[in-house]
């Protein structure tokens, strides 16, 4: 009997030893995935693949495009679902804030995925170089054509990408605009990057001026708008036209002639980086030490910055996002 009894007090020390140093198990991962174009579907299915071959249980929940929807669906994980970790993408850069110290307030760890999030009490921050991605659309284009009138589309006003971007556009243009060689002709940046205000923006230019050299548009999503607006107004040119996220549409558009580059991002690297640093956050275990930092405004936020950022033009399409399978050949160039 006392054998038995020896041996159950044995069992259940090692258990409790166990659940002490992993708790890959019960792990629970909150996403909130504030914006909604096509890259962020990919976001979410690498990130829950990632994850849940972790074992880790995930949750998402998409805002579409709303500060409002995010802070309501976060606040409502939070309170409700038992989350380890937070991995948000904001709406807002600033606004999200609030939802990092609500769950900081309640003891969960939170991640800035791609965006980060300003004054708080942040994690960790995973993304890509956005500085160097700007500089490689305007590279880009500017080797083409080193003298002429540029339009610049940027990201929405609230998310920090859109500034680091166009730092590293201007990284480029400022001494080609010194030298008088470059003229800027539009200079905005479109509200939740949205792709029919991209539209308007240059359909209403276009109705009062001669078409530009060059369009430097942020994203893919305001290279759709800006193309449709070109071809609307039946513009002969060959109006150069840059972009970011590698989308479907967007890379028929350059093997068309009507887009000249986009940026791909290896987005599952991303996502793969997200999850293992939201498996040591779960489990209390340190983050390696060897991570950059980000200043958030309140602390030097460790930092990951993923580097497979590639400029993707028609010479080097099928290598780069067909070859991979980030985008089906069918999708991209028909039968
Ligand atoms: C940015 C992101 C880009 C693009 C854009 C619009 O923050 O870095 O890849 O998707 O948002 O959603």
């Amino acid at each position: 009997m006392r054998t038995h009894i020896a041996n159950l007090i044995t069992a259940f020390i090692i258990c409790l030893l166990f659940w002490g140093c992993s708790k890959t198990d019960d792990i629970i991962i909150g996403i909130s995935m504030g914006p909604t174009h096509e890259r962020w579907t990919k976001d979410i299915s690498y990130l829950t693949h990632h994850l849940e071959s972790q074992n880790a249980k995930v949750i998402v929940r998409e805002a579409n495009g709303s500060q409002v929807e995010q802070a309501r669906q976060a606040k409502e994980m939070i309170e409700k679902d038992k989350l380890d970790v937070l991995i948000i993408v904001p709406v807002n850069s600033d606004a999200a804030g609030k939802l990092v110290d609500y769950a900081k307030s309640r003891d969960i760890d939170v991640i800035a995925y791609d965006r980060i999030i300003k004054n708080c009490d942040l994690d960790c921050y995973l993304s890509f170089d956005n500085v160097r991605i700007g500089e490689m659309q305007a590279e880009y284009l500017t080797k083409i054509k080193p003298r002429g009138s540029y339009a610049l589309l940027g990201g929405d006003p609230g998310d920090n990408n859109s500034l680091l971007l166009r730092i590293g556009q201007m990284n480029i243009l400022q001494p080609l605009i010194i030298r008088g060689d470059i003229k800027i002709v539009v200079d905005e940046n479109v509200e939740k990057w949205d792709d029919g205000i991209a539209y308007q923006i240059m359909k209403d230019y276009l109705a009062e001026n001669d078409p530009p050299d060059a369009i430097i548009a942020s994203s893919d999503g305001l290279s759709r708008g800006a193309s449709k607006a070109l071809l609307e107004a039946g513009v002969k040119k060959n109006v150069l036209l840059s972009g970011q996220d590698a989308e479907t549409d967007a890379c028929k558009r350059i093997v068309e002639g009507h887009q000249t580059m986009t940026v791909y991002k290896v987005i599952e690297s991303l996502a793969a980086s997200a999850a293992n640093m939201a498996i040591l956050l779960a489990n209390d275990e340190p983050i390696p030490n060897t991570l950059t930092t980000v200043n958030n405004g309140t602390k030097m936020v460790p930092a990951v910055l993923v580097s497979s950022i590639i400029p993707v033009g028609e010479e080097n399409i099928r290598m780069t996002v067909i070859a991979d399978g980030f985008i089906d050949e069918k999708e991209v160039f028909g039968n």
